[in-house]
C-alpha cells in the first residue's frame, strides 16, 4: 500500500505480482482470520441504499467470494461478477460455489468490463492495495451504469499505528503497509464524477494477546507488509524481543490493540 498523502516516487508504488501472489498463498487460511474483514463487509452492505435492485454487481478485489456469496443471496435475481487480481483467491472462490457467476482476474485500476455493464460495484478491504485510488474511481464510473452505485471500504492512515509506532522504535524501517489519508479520500471521491452518497472514517480496535498472534494473523490474510523498503529475512532474536517490549507500551486490559481506521464510501454515478 502506498501512501498517497504525499507525493510518491514511481520506485515506491508496491508491486502488484506481489500483492497478487501474497493473496493467492493465502487463499486457504484467509477466511480463519477474517473477522474484522467480516464486519467491515456487512457494515458496508448496511449503507447500500435502501431499495437497490441491481441486475448485475461486482463484487471488486473479492477474496474467497465470501461477499460474492452474500451479494447472490441478496440479490438472488441478479447477476454477479467476481474480480480479484489474486488468481489463488478466485480458484478458491470459485470452488466454493454459490457466489458470482464469472470470476475474472483483474486490477481494480484498469477493470476487465465493458462500460456501462453493471449497477453495482462492491468492495470491501481490497482498494487500500491500489496505488492509484483516482483510477479505481474512474474505473468504477465507466463500468457503472447511470444510476449505479459504488460502495467500498478500504483502509486510512491511522491503521496499525500501534505496531508501526513499535516498530520505529526498533529500527525505524517499513514494517507497516502504508496507507492514504481520509481527507485524500474525500478528495478523490469529490473530483470523481461520481455523487457523494456517504462518506466516514471508522475506528476498529482488535485486541490481541501478543505480538506475534498479531503478525500471524496479518500473514494469514496475506495482508504482512510488502512494501519496498521492507527489511529483508527473518526477524533477529534481539530485534524481536525490542519490539514485543515497544509494543507492550500499548497494553490495554483487554490485550495489545491493533487499531484499523476504517473508510466507508458509497457513491452514485448520475443519471443521463
Ligand atoms: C483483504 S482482501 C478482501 C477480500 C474480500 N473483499 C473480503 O472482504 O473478504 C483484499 C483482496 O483484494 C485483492 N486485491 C488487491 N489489489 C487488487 C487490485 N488492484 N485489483 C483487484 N483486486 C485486488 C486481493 O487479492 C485480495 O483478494
Amino acid at each position: 500500500m502506498t501512501d498517497l498523502s504525499r507525493p510518491i516516487l514511481p520506485g515506491a508504488l508496491p508491486d502488484k505480482r506481489q500483492v497478487a501472489a501474497s493473496f493467492s498463498r493465502a487463499a486457504a487460511s484467509y477466511d480463519s482470520v477474517a473477522a474484522l474483514q467480516r464486519d467491515v463487509g456487512m457494515s458496508l452492505l448496511g449503507q447500500l441504499p435502501a431499495g437497490l435492485a441491481p441486475s448485475r454487481w461486482l463484487d471488486l478485489g473479492s477474496g474467497t467470494g465470501h461477499f460474492s456469496r452474500v451479494l447472490a443471496e441478496r440479490f438472488a435475481q441478479a447477476s454477479g461478477v467476481a474480480v480479484d487480481i489474486a488468481e489463488g483467491m478466485l480458484r478458491h472462490a470459485r470452488h466454493e460455489q454459490g457466489g458470482a457467476q464469472y470470476h475474472v482476474v483483474g486490477d481494480a485500476e484498469r477493470l476487465p468490463l465493458r462500460e456501462a455493464s453493471v449497477d453495482l460495484v462492491f468492495s470491501s478491504l481490497a482498494v487500500q492495495w491500489c496505488g492509484q485510488f483516482a483510477s479505481v474511481l474512474d474505473e468504477a464510473r465507466r463500468v457503472l451504469r447511470p444510476g449505479g452505485v459504488l460502495a467500498f471500504s478500504s483502509l486510512c492512515v491511522g491503521t496499525l499505528d500501534e505496531l508501526r509506532a513499535s516498530w520505529q522504535a526498533v529500527d525505524g524501517l517499513v514494517h507497516v503497509n502504508r496507507f492514504r489519508r481520509f481527507d485524500d479520500y474525500q478528495r478523490l471521491c469529490a473530483g470523481s464524477g461520481l455523487q457523494h452518497v456517504t462518506l466516514q472514517q471508522r475506528a476498529h480496535v482488535l485486541h490481541y494477546p501478543d505480538v506475534r498472534s498479531l503478525t500471524h494473523e496479518l500473514k494469514a490474510l496475506g495482508a504482512h507488509n510488502i512494501n519496498p523498503g521492507r527489511p529483508s529475512g527473518l526477524t533477529g532474536r534481539a530485534r524481536m524481543q525490542s519490539l514485543l517490549q515497544a509494543y507492550e507500551a500499548f497494553r490495554q486490559p483487554q490485550g495489545l490493540p491493533a487499531t484499523y481506521q476504517v473508510v466507508y464510501g458509497v457513491l452514485r454515478k448520475p443519471q443521463g
